[in-house]
């Protein structure tokens, strides 16, 4: 993963490089370092930790210069401590990488024989020494293009040269790397995101692309060194969605948020006087498809597992849900007629970019269900449906998810009534509960205080179990999955009927098990698998909309969403789960918006 920045400025450009870095944070947060060109030298500065160190480290020793690159680390290559951090310099150039270079060991050989020494354990400094040894003979250009060329893998790359005082060297291949204009000064970053607050003007490399910039211009190349021309996309407008605002982190106000984004999503899709799902462009004709395949990582893959049982419920397409991860060397036979859905926020996640290039490559028919729609993914995919979720800034994904699960919802009944398979009253009915969905969401964050007290049970135990049937399935692996990122408490997710077959050997006396029953068709299932759990000594915490007084004396806790559509139960259990995870990590002193080892964009395989 990791973070870049660069910039060509006719000014000091230190604060700027700080004020970028902290935006990538979300990329990794395991240490921080930029370079400038200062009085004609290399100042290289780099610490382990956050960018707030690295801060502190200007503060005290201030780095001048008008142009630098600087990097924020989420370690591949080497643990995460001062010399490993980023950038990597020689005398004479400084690179900062995203990505991994797999022939790295190959080409460190190769540069020890030359009588190279390497400081860090990382792959990147092969890229620095390679530039280096290239540029004893070749021009600036020859030097670049040989240098990707013998990279094997994936890179964003900024590079600084001592020689060259005023221009910063972006290139890609395989990671992302935007390109923004300024008012007498250029840059490069990871995301837009990062760049906002200094220019809404942006550029996209394309793999195998370089650019060189100056304060004053941008010149872009493609892999065969011919100059080439770029779009230009001017961006939105939406600085507040990245503040705090009153809250105490990230995730809670974007927990808070799902009342809002949920509507503005519903708003976007639904026209309100046809009473219509707005869908258009489909890469494929609805009517005509055989087969869906969903695709995604982590939460963006609970999502899929949900859509799965919407779309087979009320469609006769055939469904598979897939880790990106395990899907992308899988030998898939394409055939036509499929549907290939891709799942992401960041639209940047590596596993799930390249199952996305396999698919076209094999021509088939792309959609991404995607929150940050300059992305990679969104720009790869054939048809994009945004999620409308606004930045999501915590690692550990909410609002997104949520979103997510509404498009993909919307998609599953808009599938099934171009194909005639759904009533028009069902589909009518089914759009006019959606639309009360953020109400119902309100409704259950407003019982938070419930969940703040539940969760101290959960603080000393070693582990806990969330098991679900059908639709309350995938949310139990999310809710595990949120425990287990946010206060490093083991967690399972489990299908409630599968607990016999093993897993039931992990219950014992005090064990915190989340239990999902709404009143569908699997709650007398549901209920029974959580007395097999209350009789062997599990704590069981109910999630239900059954509003009867006692289902079972020896629940320990019950918290009660409010009664809606049993398919969008998924939707209102999510939230008690989002806040018992927060408020466990919380009275555990855990740090919520960065859990230890976690990135929120992960663009390394
Ligand atoms: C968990 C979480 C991750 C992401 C996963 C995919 O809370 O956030 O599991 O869901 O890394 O990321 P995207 O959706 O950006 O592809």
């Amino acid at each position: 993963m990791c973070g870049i920045i660069g910039i060509a400025s006719n000014k000091s450009v230190s604060s700027n490089i700080i004020q970028a870095l902290k935006k990538l944070e979300y990329r990794g947060y395991d240490s921080a370092g930029l370079s400038t060109i200062d009085n004609g030298e290399i100042n290289e500065k780099k610490c382990s930790g956050r960018v707030n160190n690295l801060e502190k480290m200007l503060f005290q020793n201030p780095s001048n210069g008008t142009l630098g690159i600087g990097h924020v680390r989420w370690a591949t290559h080497g643990i995460p401590n001062e010399v490993n951090a980023h950038p990597h310099s020689s005398e004479i150039v400084s690179v900062v990488h995203n990505g991994i270079i797999e022939n790295s060991n190959f080409l460190k050989k190769e540069l020890i024989n030359k009588g190279h020494k390497f400081k860090s354990q990382t792959d990147t400094e092969v890229i620095t020494l390679l530039l280096t040894d290239y540029l004893k003979k070749d021009n600036l250009i020859d030097a670049i293009s040989k240098t990707l060329e013998k990279l094997e893998g994936s890179f964003a790359l900024g590079i600084i040269f001592k020689e060259h005082k005023n221009l910063v060297v972006g290139a890609r291949r395989g990671s992302p790397l935007a390109v923004g204009y300024g008012h007498n000064e250029n840059y490069i970053g990871s995301d837009s995101y990062a760049l906002k607050t200094m220019t809404n003007k942006i550029s996209y490399l394309d793999d195998g692309d370089f650019c060189i910039l100056t304060n004053d211009k941008i010149e872009f190349f493609n892999s065969k060194r011919k100059k080439i021309n770029k779009e230009v996309s001017i961006l939105s407008n939406d600085k507040n969605d990245s503040d705090k605002g009153d809250f105490k982190d990230f995730m809670s106000k974007e927990i808070d948020e799902q009342q809002i984004t949920s509507k503005i999503c519903i708003h976007e899709y639904i026209d309100k006087i046809r009473n219509d799902i707005n869908f258009y462009n489909f890469s494929i004709d609805p009517k005509k498809i055989k087969k869906i395949r969903l695709i995604g990582c982590g939460t963006a893959f609970h999502s899929c597992l949900m859509a799965r049982y919407w779309i087979e419920e009320i469609t006769s397409i055939p469904v598979d849900s897939e880790i990106a991860s395990e899907f992308r060397y899988r030998k898939i036979r394409f055939n036509k007629d499929e549907l290939y859905i891709f799942v992401s926020q960041s639209g940047e996640t590596a596993d799930t970019f390249a199952a996305l290039q396999m698919c076209k490559k094999n021509k088939a028919s792309t959609c991404g269900i995607i929150n940050v729609t300059e992305s990679s993914i969104a720009r790869l995919a054939d048809f994009v449906l945004p999620i409308y979720a606004g930045p999501e800034i915590g690692v550990a994904s909410t609002k997104a998810f949520i979103g997510q699960m509404i498009v993909l919802y919307l998609l599953s009944l808009k599938i099934s009534n171009l194909r005639n398979e759904i009533s028009k009253d069902d589909y009518l009915k089914k759009i006019k509960d959606l639309k009360n969905l953020p109400n119902l969401i309100k409704k259950t964050l407003s019982k938070q205080n419930e969940i703040q007290l539940i969760a101290r049970d959960f603080i000393n135990s070693k582990g806990a179990m969330f098991l679900g049937r059908g639709y309350s399935y995938p949310i139990a692996m999310e809710g595990a999955l949120k425990l287990k990122e946010l206060s490093y408490i083991h967690a399972e997710g489990y299908p409630a009927g599968e607990m016999k077959h093993g897993p039931l050997a992990l219950i014992e006396d005090g064990i915190p098990v989340v239990i999902l029953a709404p009143r569908d068709r699997y709650f007398e299932k549901t209920i029974s698998n959580m007395q097999e759990v209350i009789a062997r000594g599990g704590k069981v915490l109910l999630i239900t909309d059954d509003d009867t007084e006692i289902i079972s004396e020896n629940i320990r806790f019950k918290f009660q969403i409010p009664k809606s559509n049993y398919q969008l139960n998924s939707f209102l259990m999510t939230i008690p789960l989002q806040l018992l995870a927060y408020h466990v990590a919380l009275l555990k002193n855990c740090d919520i918006d960065k859990p230890r080892n976690l990135a929120k964009s992960v663009t390394v395989e």
